[in-house]
């Protein structure tokens, strides 16, 4: 079980990279590309997986900071599923929702790792 834990995280970091890292390098032409709704979509999916593991390998957990991570990453895969759609439609994507995309999961990483 293990094993499979560690893999989770690791899909879940890539995951984060992927969501913060397009919004970086795209800092000075703000958009959302369709790479950031997976790896929104992978986000969610191994987060849900790990809370449910949580208890079964009786791990230690902060459930009131999962749950605030799990609220804010709906809102980003929501937001990055519209930027996915205009994109592929070949239609305007504003900043604001371009930053929030990018923003809001910074702020998910912030809290994994510096709320224990
Ligand atoms: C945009 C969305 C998200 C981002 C950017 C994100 C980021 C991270 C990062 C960077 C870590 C590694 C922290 C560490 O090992 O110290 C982590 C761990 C974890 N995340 Fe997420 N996460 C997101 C969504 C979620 C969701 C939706 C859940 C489930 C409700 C979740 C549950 C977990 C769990 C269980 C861990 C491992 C245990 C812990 O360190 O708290 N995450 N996340």
């Amino acid at each position: 079980m293990d094993i499979l834990y560690n893999i989770l995280v690791f899909l879940h970091i890539v995951g984060a990279a992927m969501i913060v890292g397009i919004w970086i390098g795209n800092m000075k032409k703000p958009t959302v590309h369709p790479r950031q709704f997976d790896g929104a979509a992978l986000q969610v999916i191994t987060g849900v997986i790990m809370m449910g593991l949580i208890p079964a390998m009786d791990l230690d957990a902060n459930y009131v900071k999962l749950t605030i991570k799990l609220v804010i990453a709906l809102v980003v895969a929501v937001l990055a599923f519209i930027g996915r759609r205009k994109y592929k439609a070949g239609e305007p994507i504003s900043a604001g929702l371009a930053h929030s995309v990018g923003g809001l999961a910074l702020l998910n990483v912030a809290i994994a790792t510096l709320w224990n």
